[in-house]
C-alpha cells in the first residue's frame, strides 16, 4: 500500500511559526514521525510540501493510479481552495484530512473546509498524531475493500 502525504503552505515553518498553536517541533521532525508511523503499519509513504495551490493540485493529479490514498493538510488552502477540492474529487481516491491544531476552536473562518468535503475523515487538534491516525484510517479503509 502506497500513501501520499501532502502538506500545504507554511507547514515547512513548523518549529518557527506560532509555537503556542503548532508546537516546537519542525517540519523534518514531522516527516520523521510520518515515515516511522507508516513503516510500523507496513505502508509505503511519500511526503510532499508546497506553498503553492497549483503545485498541490498538480501533485494530487499525479497521484492518480500511483498511490492508494492521500493524507492532506492543505493548511490555509483548506478554507479557500475549491481547486484542491475539485482535484481530490477528480482523482476520486480515498483521502483523509489532517490539521495539527483544532481548527474548530479557532477563528470562525477556519471552520469551513473545502478539501474536507472530499475526505472520508478529518483529524484536527491531535498534533502530529493526526497524521498517524490518518494513515491508519486509509490502511483499514483499503484493507476492507
Ligand atoms: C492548519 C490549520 C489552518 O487553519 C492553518 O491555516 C494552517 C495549519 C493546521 O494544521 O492546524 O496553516 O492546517
Amino acid at each position: 500500500m502506497k500513501i501520499l502525504v501532502i502538506n500545504g503552505p507554511n507547514i515547512n515553518m513548523l518549529g518557527i511559526r506560532e509555537k503556542n498553536i503548532y508546537g516546537d517541533k519542525d517540519y523534518n521532525a514531522l516527516i520523521r514521525y510520518i515515515k516511522e508511523s507508516a513503516e510500523n503499519l507496513g505502508v509505503d509513504v511519500e511526503c510532499f510540501q508546497s506553498n503553492s495551490e497549483g503545485d498541490i493540485v498538480t501533485e494530487i493529479q499525479k497521484a492518480y493510479g500511483v498511490y492508494d490514498g492521500i493524507v492532506i493538510n492543505p493548511a490555509a488552502y483548506t478554507h479557500t481552495s475549491i481547486a484542491i477540492l475539485d482535484a481530490l474529487k477528480a482523482v476520486s481516491m480515498p483521502a483523509v484530512e489532517v490539521h495539527i491544531s483544532d481548527v474548530n476552536a479557532r477563528e470562525e473562518f477556519r471552520r469551513i473546509s473545502y478539501a474536507g468535503m472530499a475526505c472520508i475523515k478529518t483529524y484536527a487538534g491531535l498534533g502530529f498524531e493526526g497524521y498517524k491516525k490518518a494513515i491508519e484510517t486509509l490502511k483499514s479503509h483499503c484493507d476492507h475493500k
